[in-house]
């Protein structure tokens, strides 16, 4: 429910709640003090009072319409003593002040003072006379300008009003205590709902303004505030996101520049060397220039490929290159790898094998091209780090119940156990002598880049003289 609904419900109810409690409270107090008590606070009592008041207005009113002279007729004097009977009440008449005419004998000094009192009294109609309650109706007529002539209704009731000025005063009470009763709840449940979500929201913008985006932000509160709250966290969220890949971008453009210094200096120093020794005619014969052009274009080759190799892994690195799988037959895909690659092999004399042990066909989703080149990595690595007059390398096609496994194997001079852990680092290399032997260093890790972007895995296992294993698992299309 909206807050703005919701809090407009509950003061309402907290209205209403106090009435009702109120009037509740009120029946039973009556019930309790009759009870209790068992007497004036009889509420026919009330009703009694209520209906003399009626009566004798509705008297005093029909007198209204006449003249003085009309009421002291003895006719009409009959009816209205009738009617005051009737209404439980006395009738007197007034002419100078002198009583003219009476429904009942009478203390001449206590009509006196009834005349009097209800004569000062404007704002209510009920008088006290020794003690007892009476209520009354007055009605003045003017004769002439020195005489007046009054009707006067006097009817005794019984009021208590103490027990009255008691529940009054119990009502009122009890009202006001319930109002506020309800209105702490009112408070209390919105504090609960609203005001402390909101400050625990308001800490926790406070935390992420200050760049602590570790704390995860709850749901809390109701309504818009948990919306709030919701809201928050996903900034956050996106926030830690776009930190995260902004720390990613500063680290990768660091990485590319140290290692133009590092890696690149090297072969353009000789390139520069081998130019330069061509401009001061250190290569005399024209065999020794062309050996130096050679050396100097090669060189370029190489830095050609490691810039490659670098802008590669950095765009691997930071997802901006979008991968377009295919579902394709793994044999049918390491066939045509073989068929590639076959004849650069044989010019190096390795065989180039390729076993499949796989029962029925099967394919994954790949990255046709990409995957091309974590294979073109690992098979130049075999053929780069061969060391024996029969090079020979296997790759076997196997698979488990989820996944193709593919194992490239060679039986070269295999990888000491320290460094089998870090070769799929960038830049690692694990004799660091051979830096010149062509190569980034990022071979591997390009290839375990993209292999995860795959979903996969790569690893190695080797023995140093005997040869490495490389294996890769891709998951199963299905
Ligand atoms: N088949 C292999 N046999 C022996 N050593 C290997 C083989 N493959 C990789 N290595 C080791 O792992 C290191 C990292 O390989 P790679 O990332 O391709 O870099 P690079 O080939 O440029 O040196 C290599 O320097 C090498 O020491
Ligand atoms: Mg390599």
């Amino acid at each position: 429910m909206h807050l703005t609904k919701r809090f407009f419900t509950m003061n309402a109810l907290a209205v209403l709640l106090s009435i009702g409690l109120t009037v509740l409270a009120g029946v039973i107090f009556v019930a309790a003090y009759t009870k209790v008590f068992a007497r004036e606070a009889n509420i026919q009592e009330w009703n009694r009072a209520f209906e003399v008041r009626t009566k004798i207005n509705a008297i005093k009113n029909e007198a209204l319409k006449r003249e003085f002279e009309q009421l002291l007729d003895q006719r009409y004097q009959q009816e209205l003593a009738d009617r005051a009977r009737e209404a439980g009440a006395d009738a007197f008449l007034f002419r100078n002040r002198e009583v003219v005419f009476a429904t009942r004998p009478y203390n001449d000094m206590d009509l006196k003072k009834s005349f009097m009192l209800a004569g000062d009294a404007h704002y209510q109609d009920t008088l006290e006379l020794d003690g007892k309650t009476y209520v009354f109706a007055r009605a003045a007529y003017k004769l002439s300008s020195t005489e007046d002539g009054v009707l006067l209704l006097l009817a005794p009731i019984k009021l208590n009003t103490g027990f009255a000025l008691l529940l009054g005063l119990f009502i009122a009470g009890f009202f006001i205590l319930v109002f506020l009763l309800t209105n702490l709840w009112v408070s209390y449940t919105f504090s609960r709902g609203i005001i402390m979500p909101v400050s625990r929201l308001k800490n926790a913008a406070v935390r992420i303004s200050e760049g602590d985006l570790s704390r995860e932000i709850a749901e809390v509160g109701e309504g818009e505030v948990r919306e709030l709250s919701r809201t928050l966290e996903l900034m956050r969220l996106k926030l830690k996101e776009s930190v995260y890949l902004q720390q990613k971008y500063d680290e990768n453009r660091k990485f590319l520049v140290s290692s133009i210094s590092h890696d690149l200096k090297t072969p353009v120093t000789s390139i520069k060397g081998y130019i330069e020794g061509i401009i001061d005619g250190v290569a005399q014969t024209p065999e020794k220039m062309e050996e130096y052009l050679e050396t100097a274009r090669s060189k370029a080759l190489l830095v050609n490929s490691m810039i490659d190799d670098l802008l590669l892994y950095s765009k691997l690195d930071l997802n901006q290159l979008p991968y377009h799988f295919q579902q394709t037959d793994l044999a049918g895909y390491f066939e045509d790898c073989v068929a590639d690659y076959r004849y650069e092999y044989e010019k190096m004399a390795i065989r180039l094998e390729l076993i499949d042990e796989l029962e029925k066909p099967v394919s994954v989703y790949m990255d046709r091209e990409r995957l091309k080149r974590v294979i073109q990595n690992i098979l130049d690595n075999a053929a780069k780090y061969a060391d024996k007059a029969d090079g020979r390398v296997t790759i076997f096609l196997r698979e488990t119940r989820t996944s193709a496994i593919i194992e490239i194997r060679d039986n070269g001079e295999g990888i000491p156990e320290h460094d089998l852990p870090h070769i799929f680092d960038r830049f690692y290399r694990a004799d660091p002598s051979r830096k010149d032997a062509g190569g980034s260093g990022l071979g591997l890790a390009i290839a375990k880049q993209i292999v995860e972007g795959h979903e996969g895995k790569i690893w190695a296992t080797s023995v140093a003289g005997e040869g490495t294993r490389m294996m890769i698992s891709l998951r199963k299309a299905q």
